[in-house]
This record gives C-alpha cells, structure tokens and sequence, in this order.
C-alpha cells in the first residue's frame, strides 16, 4: 500500500536511476508542487538540481526573500533573479488580461533560458507536475488549459533539448501534501493556497505599475496575514486582494480623499473548477476593512466579493 515514505524511497531510486551523473534545472515557484519535486530530485542527486526562482516583480510581499530562505534551508542549490524590473518596464501599457499573461510567461521562459546557458552541460529539466495537470493538459475546460503555461516552462524542454524529470507525475495534490510533509518541508510551503503564476499582475486590473504593486502587496498582506492568525486561512481554497481601476470619495479627518478600492476575494473548493464565495465572519472582515484603509495609503474603500464560480471566476482576469 501507498505511504509518502514508500513513495519517497521508490522515487529516489528511480531518479538516481534516470538521472545518472547528468545536470537537472528546475524552475522553482514556492509553490507545494515545485517545491516537493525539487526537494525528491535533490535527494536523489544532490547540488547537481539547480533551481532558479525568478522575482517576477508580481510575488506576494516579502515572498521572494521568503521563499528563498525556505530553499536554503531545505538544503536546495537554488539561485534567485531579481527581474522585477525586466517585467515591469514590458507589462506597462499593456491592460489586457491575456497579454500580461502573455508577457509574463515570455519573460519567464527569457530569464529561465538565460540562467539555464550559464550552466554547463544541462540535460534534464524537472517539473513538478501532478496528475491533474495531465489530465488537464489533453481536456479542455477553460483557463486551466493555460494554467500551467507559466511554471512548466511549455515549450522549453523541445527547444533546449531537455528530457523531463517528473517526480509527481502520477499524484494527486493530497498526496504531494504528505510526501512533502514527510521530507520535513514546512507547512508555511505545503498548506499554501495556490497562487497563479501570473502573480498579483492579474489581480491589478488593467495596467501593472510597481507603484500599484506596492499598494496591493500592502493590503493583500494584512488580509492573509489575519487570516492566517484567526485560523481562518486553513479553512479557504484560496484568499487574495484585488486591485480594482477605481477611485472613489472618502474622507479623513477633514479632508476628502480620493483614492483606490480594494475587493477582498476568498473561496471554498476542493478543485478550483467550481467554488462557493466563503461566508467569512462580519467581524473578520470589519476588522481588515479597518486595517486596509487606515494603514493603505491609497486606498480608501473595502468591498468583499460574493460570487461563486461559474459563472463567475476565482481571479477578477
Ligand atoms: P479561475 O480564475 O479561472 O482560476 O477561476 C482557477 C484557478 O486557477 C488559477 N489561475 C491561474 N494559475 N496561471 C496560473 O498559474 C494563470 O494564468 C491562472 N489563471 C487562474 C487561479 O488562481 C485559481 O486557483
């Protein structure tokens, strides 16, 4: 019968196996997936993983710095790129849901290839992908089709050459939770909620400015983080902060504002293909609301979003 150790020992033998004395680079995200495949490759063969994570300039707050701590300490060779400013400098003028997409995972695979030539002797890429991207990778049913686009690097291993190493090929998502909890990851990375590869470009409606990033990396930061403290975030699919191209009245003190307003966005699911609005408690969202604005600069108005998918989507693009 199936156990994470079973599973741990088998698939270190057989990426010792297929691996042999050859390279592996891998895209990290600091997501469950990426992070678990990383962790079993590097098991199997050492600092011969080399994992790049890039700053797409999109991340959560502090999330990079995080994120790459988290590798350190986990014992993975992983370097990190700084290429904010690269993906800043192309998503402006750019207000398209698709486009930005677009643009980011152009800019992804750019910066990925780049690094991936400064390594001699690079044969192999690992993934981490589970067994529902495969399933979704020959279905069709909207946007998951493109989900992936992003983190699997599409197109990569044809045009560099590359043969894949895919440690969860055959896992579901449950599963991967256990097999990374057995090699001692933390639970900061495994009980994440998923995160789009897009980042918060797609939670900014419309055009991408830094300065807008800044702002919703503020507020989006004061909601996870009460959400993680009253034990709510456990209890969602996924939460996040939404950036809306709106600015209405408010007032403070006695001067009249006029400034951006933030829709708080939190779901329950058990697949991400349907999901109900969570009824999170008055109190909790009194308590953000209040929190947002009064140490948001730039922001002045707090809504909470109550639709459920279909027909509407989890992301507002
Ligand atoms: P929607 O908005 O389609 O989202 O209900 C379903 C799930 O997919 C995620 N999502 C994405 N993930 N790249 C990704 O890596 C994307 O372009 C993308 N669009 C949506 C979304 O966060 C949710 O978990």
């Amino acid at each position: 019968d199936w156990t994470p150790a079973h599973f741990i020992t088998d698939t270190v033998a057989r990426l010792k196996e297929q691996i042999g004395n050859r390279k592996v680079i891998m895209a990290l995200s600091g997501g469950v997936d990426s992070t678990v495949a990383a962790t079993l490759i590097h098991k199997a063969i050492g600092d011969r993983l080399h994992g790049i994570f890039v700053d797409n300039g999109v991340l959560r707050k502090n999330e990079f710095q995080e994120v790459l701590d988290t590798y350190k300490q986990l014992g993975l060779n992983v370097k990190g790129i700084d290429a904010s400013k690269l993906f800043y400098k192309e998503l402006k003028g750019n207000p398209e849901p698709e486009a930005k997409r677009k643009i980011i995972g152009r800019l992804f695979i750019e910066v990925f290839q780049e690094e991936a030539n400064k390594i001699e002797g690079i044969e192999l890429l690992g993934q981490g992908t589970i067994y529902p991207d495969v399933i979704e990778s020959v279905s069709v049913h909207g946007p998951s089709v493109t989900i992936k686009s992003h983190h699997n690097v599409g197109g990569l291993p044809e045009k560099m050459h590359l043969e894949l190493v895919e440690p969860l090929r055959y896992l579901f998502k449950d599963e991967v939770r256990k097999v990374g909890r057995e090699l001692g990851i933390p639970s900061n990375l495994i009980d994440r909620h998923p995160f789009p590869g897009p980042g918060l470009a797609i939670r900014i409606l419309g055009e991408v400015t830094e300065e807008k990033v800044k702002l919703l990396q503020e507020a989006d930061h004061i909601y996870i983080n009460a959400l993680k403290e009253t034990g709510l975030y456990a209890t969602v699919w996924q939460a996040g902060a939404i950036l809306l191209p709106v600015k209405s009245v408010g007032v403070m003190g006695d001067e009249r504002t006029y400034e951006y307003t933030v829709a708080l966005r939190a779901v329950t699911s058990v697949d991400g293909m349907t999901a109900d609005w969570a009824h999170l408690p008055y109190d909790f969202l009194a308590d953000v609301s209040n929190a947002i604005i009064n140490n948001v600069r730039g922001i002045n108005r707090v809504v909470y979003d109550i639709s459920s998918k279909p027909p509407a989507t989890i992301e507002w693009e």
